[in-house]
């Protein structure tokens, strides 16, 4: 049986998990109306990765005897400057989730709930992942800004070659 705090916490993080969904499906809009579908497909299928993890915890609670309190989720963001401020701020949202996942898998470990812990482990896992995705668009992106797209592809070429 999940105790209170930790019941409480995880309704938390399905609403956070719920909300980068959101942030990540307006970011997927914002994309399409500048016609950039790549972009688009990519964000949209995070989106939908965001809601798979929102319902990671929901089973979880439930399948522990919790109670699953659904609350509002913000309104996300529907602008920004360029594909460049998009990339920094899924950035800057994952380390902000990898944090929550950090204080749920500490609040497990002070519970004593090791269930909890044992299936937290999956997404910290999970967020070194998402965090390496994230730098590396940002990283390709400042590159393009700075040398132009001919550079990039030029090393595209070159990272084929293989040794004898
Ligand atoms: Fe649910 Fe992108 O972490």
């Amino acid at each position: 049986m999940i105790g209170k705090a930790m019941q409480d916490a995880m309704n938390e993080q399905i609403n956070k998990e719920l909300f980068s969904s959101y942030l990540y499906l307006s970011m997927a809009a914002y994309f399409e109306g500048r016609n950039l579908p790549g972009f688009a497909n990519w964000m949209r299928i995070q989106s939908d990765e965001e809601r798979g993890h929102a319902m990671k915890f929901y089973d979880f609670t439930l399948g522990c005897g919790g109670k699953v309190t659904l609350k509002a989720i913000d309104a996300p963001r529907t602008e920004w400057k360029s594909s460049l401020e998009v990339a920094e701020e899924v950035a800057a949202h994952e380390a902000k989730v990898t944090a929550s996942i950090y204080s749920l898998y500490e609040l497990a470990q002070k519970e004593k709930d090791y269930p909890a812990q044992v299936m937290l482990q999956w997404f910290i896992t999970e967020q070194v992942e998402e965090e390496k995705n994230a730098a590396e668009i940002v990283a390709t992106l400042k590159l393009i800004e700075e040398r132009g797209t001919a550079v990039l592809m030029l090393d595209h070429r070159l990272a084929k070659r293989k040794g004898e």
